[in-house]
């Protein structure tokens, strides 16, 4: 039987027609949400996932600017762009792209966001916040898998759900939404990562398998249980000739195989990329509300 696909698309269209209505409410109020980003040098995959941010902010109705430093930019310079956009009101949502370039130390710049207009939810407070089940906001890629889950009918609650991947981005933020005692979570979690031995044993012992690992296709049909949700995190560029770019994407996992056994799967591209994207203007729009008092 094949597989149920999980489609980003279709559900981060819903999440997008959710926020217009919240973002409604707000400019009845005189404000409209605002998200900064920031990039680096000119990283053509930083470039290609910030366009899609802008097309989805408009989307929403939240107001986005795109600031862009050349790739030897001094630190300084960036730490004082961020003060600046930290004391901004036009703005309730800063993020900078990452990969920074290797003069700039990625954890001064995270750190010298302001914990409040933190769009992406990296900085160390937050992190906290959430590890310790009291979150302001949720990181965007980990919050898109969860909301994938909860809205195809398959929630975490009492699942094994094993991750593989470890990174502060994906696996490790994950762990911490799914394993809180509350609604919607309630998992039981095993992350794996490049040091486990055998991964196989654990991936087969998923009710859900959530894989970020950054490598393609890694993932194959003899490693997952018959009837498991796979969620593939991963964006791999891989030749392809026949492709205009010379590249096309696919996940970290072997999907054409594991669409004949599993229960559902996410396809790449149009699975999770679309949900983090959406699940950023989320984040912007309850930045918003809380700094106008109204969450
Ligand atoms: N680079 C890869 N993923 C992300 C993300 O979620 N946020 C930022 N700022 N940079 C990234």
């Amino acid at each position: 039987m094949a597989a149920k696909i999980i489609s980003g698309r279709d559900l981060s269209a819903q999440v997008v027609e959710e926020l217009r209505e919240r973002v409604a409410r707000l400019k009845e109020k005189g404000i409209t949400p605002g998200l900064a980003m920031v990039r680096v040098g000119d990283d053509p995959a930083s470039i290609s996932y910030m366009k899609q941010k802008s097309k989805t902010a408009a989307a929403v109705g939240v107001y986005s600017e795109t600031i862009v430093f050349p790739e030897d930019t001094p630190e300084e310079t960036l730490l004082a762009k961020i003060e600046e956009l930290n004391r901004d009101p036009k703005f309730h949502g800063i993020l900078v792209q990452l990969p920074l370039p290797k003069h700039i130390d990625e954890r001064k710049v995270i750190e010298a966001i302001d914990p409040m207009k933190d769009a992406d939810c990296f900085h160390p407070v937050n992190v906290g916040k959430l590890l310790i089940g009291e979150p302001y906001l949720l990181p965007c890629t980990p919050h898109g898998v969860w909301q994938m889950l909860l809205r195809s009918g398959y929630s975490p609650e009492g699942k094994h759900v094993v991750i593989c991947g470890r990174s502060n981005i994906n696996g490790k933020p994950l762990f911490a939404i799914l394993i809180q005692k509350k609604a919607g979570a309630n998992a039981t979690v095993t992350v794996c990562h490049s040091r486990t031995p055998d991964l196989a044993r654990f991936t087969r012992q998923a009710d859900i398998l959530v894989v970020a690992i950054g490598r393609p296709r890694v993932i194959t049909a003899d490693m997952v249980r018959e009837g498991a949700v796979v969620i593939d995190v991963g964006v791999n560029r891989v030749p392809d000739p026949t492709k205009k770019s010379g590249f096309r994407l696919v996940g970290d996992t072997d999907f054409e195989a594991l669409s004949e056994k599993v229960e559902a799967i996410t396809p790449v591209p149009g699975g999770v990329g679309p949900m983090t994207v959406a699940m950023l203007m989320w984040n912007t729009v309850t930045a918003a509300e809380f700094q106008a008092g109204l969450a």
